[in-house]
């Protein structure tokens, strides 16, 4: 990981101007690890989510050293009254009792992304136990879209580390949040995942995929691909884009040849953007397990504040290097 492009600058950015990220699951010993790592170093301070004794306890137990760490128990919280109030303010148009609240703040998801929103940490990660809608609905329910966006999306950077250090660096969206984007939803999908792709490095060229190049098929996802293609290149006409694409015209140069000669992304392109939740999943996931990519992500997209989730099988690396994405993007 540390030889990502752009990775060292997300370290760099954070050394400039450190930050405070959450971890929701503090008694999770893949948690206790990154943050007694994080705790080493000087550009990340990470606040734990549980009960104090019961988070030293599992530090103590699994060998990691968390002393210094802020850890905050949302059963015993001195500013819960105001966390309740400003819960039940921002979904008041749900009709939310304080009673009701109270209870869903007792849950580290929802506690965790409230210490956001009331700026007592700048990021949060969360999902080594959690689902990602678990982790990831409260932060669309309280955090909301930034202004000018109307979706929330995901992407991610996958990394194939070479020997030479000239690692392969590609961004893959939406694979993990919007199960049936629409054509506007692709087109701000692309714009998302190219901002996030320039800050790992990437010079991107966006593919929308499909399994017709340029007409060679027929059907409604191939138009939806092909309309949402011309759609980004009015919204981005400083950005390089083509679709609909099949992946091979996407990146073999000599399929592109045949395919589709005039296009300028066919066979260099670096930024997919998939059609749906289930092509983009299946996607990425064959990229790492056969492609030998690694994954970093899903970094959420188009949220109002950087909150991010990780997979269920993530190890402490995973967690160490995603919490400095995700606080760098703050
Ligand atoms: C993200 C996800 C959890 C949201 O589903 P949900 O919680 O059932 O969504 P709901 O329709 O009940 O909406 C909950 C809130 O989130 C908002 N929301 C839902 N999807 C959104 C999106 N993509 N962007 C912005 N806001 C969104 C809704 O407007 C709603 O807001 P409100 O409560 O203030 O009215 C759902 O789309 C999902 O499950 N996606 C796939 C996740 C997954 O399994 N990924 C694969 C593994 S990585």
């Amino acid at each position: 990981m540390s030889n990502v492009n752009g990775f060292g600058q997300l370290i760099e950015i954070l050394k400039k101007n450190p930050k405070k990220i959450v971890f929701t699951e503090g008694t999770d010993a893949r948690i206790l690890e990154a943050a007694s790592r994080l705790l080493a170093s000087n550009f990340l301070a990470p606040i734990l989510v549980g009960n104090p004794d019961e988070v030293t306890e599992a530090a103590e137990s699994s060998g990691y050293n968390i002393r210094g760490a802020e850890i905050i128990d949302p059963n015993n919280f001195d500013r819960m009254d105001e966390m309740v109030d400003l819960f039940c303010e921002l979904r008041k148009k749900k009709g939310v009792t304080p009673e009701q609240a109270r209870e869903t703040l007792s849950h580290a998801n929802y506690f965790g992304t409230m210490l956001v929103k009331m700026g007592l940490a700048d990021a949060l990660l969360g999902g080594a136990t959690y689902s990602t809608a678990d982790t990831v609905r409260p932060a669309l329910q309280l955090i909301k879209t930034k202004p000018g966006n109307n979706i929330v999306s995901s992407c991610f950077i996958m990394v194939r580390p070479s020997a030479t250090g000239d690692n392969e660096v590609l961004a893959m969206g939406d694979c993990a949040i919007n199960i049936h984007p629409s054509e506007d939803d692709l087109v701000e999908i692309a714009g998302e995942t190219a901002e996030c792709a320039r800050i790992f490095g990437i010079d991107p060229k966006i593919a929308f995929l499909s399994y017709s190049t340029l007409g060679s098929g027929k059907g409604e996802d191939v138009d939806k691909m092909h309309n949402a293609a011309a759609k980004a290149k009015e919204k981005y006409p400083n950005l390089s884009i083509d679709g609909e694409l099949q992946f091979d015209a996407a990146v073999s140069p000599r399929v592109a040849r045949t395919k589709c000669p005039e296009s300028e992304v066919a066979g260099h392109a670096n930024t997919f953007i998939f059609p749906d939740i289930n092509a983009g999943n299946i996607g990425y996931k064959i990229a790492q397990r056969l492609g030998q990519f690694d994954a970093y992500g899903p970094i959420l997209l188009g949220l109002n504040a950087p909150i991010n989730d990780l997979s269920r099988g993530c190890n402490a690396l995973e967690v160490y290097s995603m919490a400095i994405i995700t606080a760098a993007l703050a």
